[in-house]
Order: C-alpha cells, then sequence, then structure tokens
C-alpha cells in the first residue's frame, strides 16, 4: 500500500489566519492527543506564570500550555521525540503539503495505520530529513493509536496498536483547528534536544515551563512507560540541579509524591499542589482492571514548583 508522497501532493488553498511571525492568534487548541498532557489543566496553570519576553517548554509533547498562552516575544517549544518534532516543523512551515498529505491517508485505516507502525525509516531519522512524511506517520499514528501513545522504540512495538479509527474522522474539521496550530507556530523557534540544551543563556526576563515525564513514569515497568523517550532518576536529577541557579523564571510540573519534594528541597523553591477532575489510567487499580472496570474520573493532584 502507498500511504501517498508529499512530492505528488496537489496544493488546495487553506484559510489561515494572516499573520505576521510573532503575531499571535489567541488561545488555539492543542492539536495532538496527549498522554499526560496538560490541554484541561493549562488554564489554571498560567495563572501561575509570571511577566516574561521569552518563553520556553522544554518537554513540549501536546504543548498545551504553548497553545493556549499568550504569545512571547519569542517562544521556544522543545521535545526530544523526533516524529513530534517533524510535526511541529511541518505544520509551521508547510502546512499546505501537510494538510494534502493527510487528505490522502484515506481507505482502510488499519493497513494505513499497519504502513506508517512499519516505516522505521522514518521513524529512526534525525533532523530535518524526509519531515512531511515523518509528520504525517506521527499524526496519523497520534491519532489512531491507543492512548495517544506514539511510541517509536522497537522493543515496545507492542504498545503501538490500532485502536482509535474515528481519531481520523472528521480531518477537514481537524485541519482547520491545525490551521490555528500553525499560525501559532509562526517565528516559533522548535528544537528535538534533550532538556539540558534548552536551559543555557537565560535571563530574568526567560520564563521556561518544564513538564518532564512525571517520577510514576519512572517507577513503572519499561512497557507501561508513556513516553518514546523516558526519564530515569538520573534525568530527574540532573533537571533539578540545572534548574537551581538559573536566573530565569522556572514553572516545573510534577506528580505530588515525596520523591519530587525532596528533588525541590533545597534552593529558590515553593510548591503549590493544584487538584482537579481527570480521567486516565492510573485511576484504576489492578484489580479494578481486572474486573472490567472502565475509567472514570477521579481527582487530579499535581505539584506545581516554582522559584518566583
Ligand atoms: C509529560 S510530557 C509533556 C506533556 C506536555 N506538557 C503537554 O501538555 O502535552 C513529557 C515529554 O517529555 C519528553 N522528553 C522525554 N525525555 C526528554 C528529554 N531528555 N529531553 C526533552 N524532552 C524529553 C517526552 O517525549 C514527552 O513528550
Amino acid at each position: 500500500m502507498s500511504a501517498g508522497t508529499p512530492s505528488d501532493a496537489g496544493t488546495r488553498a487553506f484559510v489561515q489566519p494572516d499573520l505576521l511571525p510573532g503575531m499571535d492568534p489567541g488561545p488555539v487548541p492543542p492539536p495532538l492527543r496527549y498522554p499526560g498532557g496538560k490541554a484541561r489543566v493549562a488554564r489554571l496553570l498560567l495563572q501561575y506564570a509570571p511577566p516574561h519576553r521569552e518563553y520556553r517548554e522544554v518537554f513540549a509533547g501536546g504543548a498545551a500550555l504553548f497553545f493556549q498562552k499568550r504569545k512571547a516575544e519569542t517562544s521556544w517549544i522543545n521535545d526530544r521525540h523526533p516524529g513530534l518534532y517533524a510535526f511541529y516543523v511541518a505544520v509551521r512551515d508547510d502546512f499546505g503539503e501537510f494538510a494534502d498529505l493527510c487528505r490522502k491517508q484515506t481507505g482502510d485505516l488499519r493497513s494505513l495505520f499497519e504502513y506508517w507502525a512499519n516505516r522505521r525509516d522514518l521513524m529512526e531519522a534525525e533532523g530535518d530529513s524526509s519531515i512531511l512524511e515523518r509528520a504525517v506517520q506521527f499524526y496519523f499514528i497520534n491519532r489512531t493509536v491507543w492512548g495517544g501513545r506514539v511510541v517509536y522504540d522497537p522493543q515496545r512495538k507492542s504498545r503501538l496498536y490500532f485502536s482509535n479509527p474515528q481519531g481520523w474522522h472528521n480531518l477537514e474539521r481537524r485541519l482547520e483547528r491545525l490551521a490555528l496550530a500553525s499560525a501559532k507556530l509562526q517565528g516559533v523557534k522548535i528544537t528535538c534536544l534533550s532538556f539540558e540544551q534548552c536551559l543555557r543563556e537565560c535571563t530574568a526576563d526567560t520564563f521556561i515551563y518544564c513538564d518532564p515525564p512525571y517520577i510514576r513514569d519512572t517507577l513503572c515497568h519499561p512497557t507501561d512507560k508513556l513516553y518514546d523517550r523516558s526519564f530515569d532518576e538520573e534525568h530527574h536529577r540532573a533537571l533539578a540541579s540545572l534548574l537551581k541557579d538559573t536566573p530565569a523564571k522556572v514553572m516545573i510540573s510534577y506528580d505530588d509524591c515525596p520523591e519530587a519534594r525532596e528533588l525541590y528541597s533545597d534552593g529558590p523553591w515553593r510548591f503549590v499542589q493544584l487538584e482537579w477532575r481527570y480521567c486516565g489510567r492510573y485511576a484504576l487499580t489492578k484489580k479494578d482492571k481486572a474486573n472490567g472496570v472502565k475509567e472514570r474520573k477521579v481527582p487530579g493532584k499535581e505539584l506545581l514548583i516554582l522559584n518566583y
């Protein structure tokens, strides 16, 4: 099966807000399904955002905060997932072609899923090669896979299964929303670096938002981990140590657990405990799952760690 190629994509005009780089279309709906994403709590988190001229979202994922917040003079979103990087770059720079290639993904969705899930060449690509195809691969899998988890790690291939065909329905409506995301991404720096490289050369006008993989994700069995790039204890410690002395204003989201509080016990930090109702896999015990209980809304608790 061919899933279409970027080069044979015709161009269909797309209604895209006519904005100059850096101009802000306002809050836009986050374009991805993202495990651990902050879409539902972004407005709550933004109440804690300090005034700033430069914004950095170091573990962007679905970048819920970036898409919800007012754009700063300069913005930088980063994530170590190469497919996610390709998606944001294509939506920013080649939205028309990206949309046309998405439109070619019609017919037997399960076979298309198999096609994209087996394009290891694209999963292993880094940098700016094959950006459009990698972007569509990432987006198609994100919309149709179980839980929105786009795991490229070959050891966890079993986690990549087609379970959400409706995620690819109403594509034109989704593309309209993506056009807003494209407008928001104009003038934004997008990178695929490890976090250490995004914490340099900050000033007191820099606002850094860090939403690293949760501590409980680190403690999970490898096959249960949410992200393609996960964190071990060393990563958590390195992040805390790099953030301790930065001149930037820093906001960190963590699961509220003793390990997270211990990591930030020393230094300029203050803790804010947030609560809301959410629906997620952590809402169920093993016994619930064995008894076939469906996920339900439970109170969510999260720790915000601030140095201002
Ligand atoms: C909790 S998610 C971020 C969710 C995001 N705030 C949202 O609203 O969707 C954590 C992200 O960190 C990324 N990540 C993991 N290790 C990383 C690393 N060393 N450097 C940068 N990003 C990393 C993962 O790919 C994942 O997308």
